[in-house]
């Protein structure tokens, strides 16, 4: 390969890379992020987003972060600390809607229940993007949540 061709090739996988990451990153904020989700749309958000689980059956369990996405994407870049390989802890805590499969098997048939807490997110982060949600930690409020 000439330096060009070898130049050019880097770029194209460059450009490949970030195009993959920007699709996870995407998923992301279409599973995740909703500024305006309610435990009362739990059903027919999770009924649009039609999410399976590893079983091929509806999702168990799917969080919500009550946010804007450049609020969620900066845990990546400074909001949030590192606990380990690339997975970030939010700084601050976050508003949240957890929905929970109550029954059924497939989709539109599954129902589910929503249920709200404030809590601290841990995402993956990809090229300084958020890719995954990978769980989230109580902030030991005394309040009952
Ligand atoms: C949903 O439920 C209806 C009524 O019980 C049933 O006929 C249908 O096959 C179900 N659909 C799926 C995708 O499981």
């Amino acid at each position: 390969m000439t330096l060009q061709k070898s130049f050019l090739f880097l770029v194209l996988l460059c450009a490949t890379v970030m195009a993959d990451v920007n699709q996870q990153y995407n998923h992301f904020l279409k599973q995740h992020v909703d500024g305006v989700m309610t435990t009362q749309k739990c059903e027919n958000q999770m009924r649009i987003l039609n999410l399976n689980g590893p079983d091929g059956k509806c999702k168990v369990k799917n969080t919500f972060i009550l946010a804007n996405p450049n609020q969620v994407k900066a845990i990546c870049t400074g909001g949030g600390t590192r606990t380990s390989g690339n997975l970030f802890q939010s700084n601050s805590p976050f508003s949240v809607v957890i929905c929970t499969r109550t029954g059924g098997d497939s989709h539109p048939n599954c129902t589910y229940k929503g249920s709200s807490a404030t809590k601290k997110v841990i995402i993956a982060c990809d090229k300084n993007l958020p890719v995954h949600y990978d769980g989230d930690v109580d902030i030991g409020t005394t309040d009952g949540k």
